[in-house]
């Protein structure tokens, strides 16, 4: 039997005894900012932001270190003590015998829930946990139940160590920030408001109360309170055995306060005698607020069980309607899985990189290239709210075509990098164009390309490389003109720049530079002479899609020319014999780097567009062409790919090295994915991909070979042990946006089995050991590592509505272009997905009778509502942008039916 079952359309799943397995947790968050990891033993921890822990900080190691956690008591008269959520010292001694608690976990999108039976006490705990949609707070509830068939008296007593601090003091400071906490009872709980915050701001007053408090399901309040965790653990006492509940010690009253010590939610209630059969029910809320008035509101709001229930259902229904997309294939298991993958661009969102136990680093925001990925998921399910985003995104850019890398807390904030440490990652110009292209063809609005957004600046210039001395904060973080007024460029201005910028940016063998890294991060260590091929093709491929959206911008919006910043022309229509020249390329860019080191003109200049297309179309030809001579490699059995890098020597990276065969995947992605590889050399890639870098078992694609070197002129990638994240690892974002570059080029067999090998390791529990959805990585022996917060998911996500169902936009008009195989049809031959496009829901089905693959089908018709038949020319149906806005906003039907392809249409 299935580990994971799932129990409905919803995505909901149960497994059994999830605590016999390792590392496991679960996101709960809000919108109001609160995000906490629960485990099945219901640790884990939650926060605000990084110096606001409401739990204390763990990583995945602490999830069966820890003690701590959201435990339960029922102290049970004559029997003894049941922790309700598994954590005592008795239990742990169970676990893996016949005497274990009988465990069952429930969870959906936000919700999660721990069933538990003991045999010995007779009860039976149902503990269920969310962030309610209004507040910032995690609702725990408890009902127990006697299972017994007599009666039984229980203590109920809840205990939740209060951290209330910055996760910097986890060892920093540990002590002496408790020393700062006061502590204070009232009538339903513990608060904690610590007189200062201490965090990498310095010492700061603090406002925020973190609390614990409880109330019946029938809205009485609790007897009595156990703040200080040493006073409940007693000399030599521990979480999982307490003396308070040991010794049933009775807690300290409402209204009391006290100083400086380790806080403890500790809650107790009402001694209270079951009928068998009967069930009560306990509500825990913890919190944080910087106004003590809400946490009053909050008691009110969840002072009965339906009240609690009420707030539940309403967070099911909130996500279920944020995931706006359902697919139905052949595998129910695969669809319910391809629904908590789209539910993780959402917790990405809100999560940011950080803040799950895998993720514990970074202090919660996304990077840049994440930022701009994750629109792209954001893109199909709430288009609306996502051209704002783009057109702010754009304000981090530089005039030097580089952007900053601290994202602020709002939307289009970026912060000044004031450290001399710069980096500037080599991918970082290639992203935006990507998501704004996804945009332009989802929407037909390819006016966003004239909005005027301003240029981000601080001390970094020349690529960041020098400083700008006289910069401080009078200027502004805003790119100025001579004249002291700030500087609004088009976004279309941006993304020229920052194009053209890194086309001149190379190294001696005249690929772009690596400077800090590319997409993969930890090839950190080639800064001086590294190269990077891999996205030199897929800046190659911009520039080829920058001029053909440029050609539609004239044709739609009617003009010949567009306005640009003076400064710019100049990277424009360089002569073509410096295209062959490394180092006139980087003098060109010192000069226009220097041009635009403080302020700029302001003047601007008209340039006709096809002037443009021409110079973007040789540019990508040039260099298109320079890689396919000098970058391809091969082995001796005639295997061939394309080299991907250079090293921090300047040595081609890729290749045959004493028959040590160096393959990675990168390269060849971006090779396909823009065109650069013809035909033949995808087939070649694909079968040096299938016998190097192969391993079905493990989730499929990897990264790369085994080097069996420290190759430290390269990247900290190669300290990892191999198998294990950049280095080798089945790393999910690249493979599947390899499968997104064979899909796109019509290799479809070969797209398929890089996302399905991703998808059937996740699927078998026994090897990936994760909750449903698609981990960052696969290690060495398959498990799920980093689930949840991973770019991989928006791009799973983007490939199958955009690739396999081919359901896709193109100028706002909607294309359906199905690639779907045989074996994706269920057992009548129809496969379907429901998806919003213009503000629309539509439901697409896939009719194939004859069971036929593709390549061997087309599409023969195409019928709208049942009265609607669109254009199928080129075999793809089509429905415009004109005809989808004479449709209401009710659900619309699209019925696809597709039929053999005759001998003549093969031809
Ligand atoms: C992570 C980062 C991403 C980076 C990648 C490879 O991937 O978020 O920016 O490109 O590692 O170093 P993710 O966790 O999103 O799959």
């Amino acid at each position: 039997m299935k580990a994971i079952r799932f129990l409905n359309e919803c995505g909901d799943f149960t497994m059994e005894q999830p605590e016999n397995y390792s590392y496991l947790y679960f996101p709960i968050a809000g919108e109001n900012k609160i995000k906490s990891s629960i485990t099945p033993n219901l640790g884990g921890d939650s926060k605000i932001d990084q110096n606001t822990f409401l739990l204390e900080p763990v990583s995945v190691e602490n999830l069966h270190n820890n003690r701590s956690s959201r435990n339960f008591w029922c102290m049970v008269e004559g029997v003894g003590n049941w922790s309700v959520t598994g954590q005592s010292a008795e239990e742990e001694y169970k676990k893996f015998t016949k005497e274990q608690d009988k465990s069952r976990l429930f969870a959906g999108f936000m919700w999660h829930r721990i069933e538990r039976i003991s045999s010995k006490y007779q009860l039976e705990a149902k503990v269920t946990s969310f962030v309610p949609l209004d507040y910032n707070l995690e609702v725990m509830q408890v009902e127990i139940c006697n299972k017994s068939e007599e009666k039984q008296t229980i203590t109920p007593i809840a205990a939740i160590p209060i951290y209330g601090r910055s996760a910097d003091n986890i060892r920093d400071h540990r002590h002496v920030t408790s020393l700062l906490h006061r502590i204070s009872t009232n009538k339903s709980g513990v608060l904690v408001k610590p007189t200062l915050s201490f965090d990498e701001r310095g010492h700061q007053q603090n406002k925020m109360i973190y609390y614990v408090c409880g109330v019946t399901g029938e809205g009485e309040n609790p007897t009595s309170f156990y703040p200080i965790v040493d006073d409940y653990l007693g000399e030599g006492g521990s979480f999982t055995n307490p003396l308070a509940i040991r010794e049933d010690i009775e807690g300290i009253a409402a209204e009391e306060s006290f100083e400086g010590k380790e806080a403890l939610g500790g809650i107790r209630f009402q001694k209270i005698t079951l009928e068998p059969k009967q069930k009560v029910s306990y509500t825990i809320l913890i919190g944080a607020t910087t106004d003590s008035k809400k946490i009053e509101q909050a008691m009110l709001s969840f002072q009965t069980k339906e009240k609690v229930e009420d707030a539940l259902q309403k967070v099911k229904e909130y996500y279920q309607e944020k995931v706006n997309v359902k697919y139905h294939t052949s595998d129910e298991n695969y669809d319910h899985y391809l629904r908590w993958i789209s539910f993780q661009p959402i917790l990405r969102r809100m999560y940011g990189c950080s803040f799950l136990p895998y993720h514990d680093y970074g202090k919660g925001g996304r990077g840049w290239r994440d930022l701009w990925q994750d629109c792209l998921a954001l893109l199909i399910m709430n288009p609306s709210g996502v051209r704002d985003m783009i057109v702010s995104n754009f304000g981090g850019v530089r005039m030097d075509g580089t952007n900053a890398t601290i994202i602020g807390n709002k939307q289009g904030e970026f912060v000044a990098d004031r450290n001399n440490i710069t980096r500037v990652w080599m991918d970082h110009g290639f992203w935006p164009f990507l998501t704004t292209k996804l945009y332009i063809d989802q929407t037909g609005d390819i006016e966003i390309l004239n909005e005027k957004v301003p240029y981000f600046k601080d001390k970094q210039i020349l690529r960041g490389t020098s400083q700008d001395e006289i910069w401080d904060d009078s200027y502004g973080m805003k790119q100025k003109c001579l004249d002291g007024s700030i500087y609004y460029g088009s976004v279309l201005e941006h993304l020229l720049l920052q194009n053209l910028t890194a086309f001149y940016e190379v190294g001696e063998h005249n690929h772009i530079r690596m400077r800090g890294a590319d997409w993969n991060d930890a090839l950190d260590m080639a800064e001086q002479k590294g190269e990077s091929v891999a996205f030199t093709c897929a800046y190659a491929g911009n520039f080829k899609d920058l001029a053909n959206y440029l050609r539609e911008y004239k044709k739609m919006l009617k003009v010949d020319t567009i306005v640009l910043s003076k400064e710019i022309v100049m990277l424009l229509n360089c002569s073509k014999e410096l295209y062959e020249n490394p180092i006139e390329k980087q003098k060109l860019l010192q000069v226009y780097g220097q041009i635009c080191k403080h302020t700029i003109s302001g003047s601007l200049v008209n340039i006709a567009i096809k002037e443009i297309i021409d110079d973007l179309e040789s540019k990508a030809n040039w260099m298109m062409e320079h890689i396919k001579t000098s970058e391809w490699v091969e082995d001796s059995l005639g295997h061939g790919w394309f080299n991907g890098y250079y090293d921090n020597h300047g040595r081609q990276v890729e290749g045959v090295f004493d028959k040590n065969v160096r393959m990675m995947l990168t390269g060849q992605v971006f090779a396909i994915m823009s065109g650069t590889a013809q035909k033949e050399q995808i087939k070649a890639i694909c079968k040096s991909a299938d016998t190097y870098l192969y391993q079905k078992d493990i989730g499929g694609y990897r990264l790369n070979t085994n080097f069996y070197e420290e190759k430290f002129d390269l990247g900290r990638m190669f300290g990892f042990a191999y198998g294990e994240k950049e280095n080798g690892a089945v790393f999910s974002h690249m493979t599947v946006m390899y499968a997104n570059a064979l899909y796109k080029q019509g290799f479809v067999k070969e797209g398929f089995q890089a996302l399905q090998s991703l998808a059937d390791t996740a699927m078998d529990f026994n090897t990936s050991k994760m909750y449903p959805g698609i981990p960052e990585y696969f290690n060495d022996v398959g498990r799920g590592m980093y689930p949840y917060l991973t770019g991989a998911a928006s791009w799973y996500m983007l490939t199958m509505i955009t690739q396999v169902f081919g359901v896709r936009g193109e100028m706002g008009d909607l294309i359906i272009e199905p690639k779907l195989l045989k074996e994706q049809f269920d057992q009548e031959g129809i496969a379907s997905i429901s998806l919003t496009f213009s503000e629309r829901q539509f439901e697409i089905s896939f009719y194939n009778p004859m069971h036929l693959t593709y390549g061997s089908y087309r599409i023969e018709r195409a019928v709208c509502n049942e009265t609607i038949l669109f254009d199928n020319s080129n075999g793809k149906a089509c429905l415009s942008k004109k005809e989808l806005q004479k449709l209401g906003t009710s659900l619309h039907k699209i019925d696809v039916f597709l039929t053999k392809i005759s001998k003549a249409e093969c031809k």
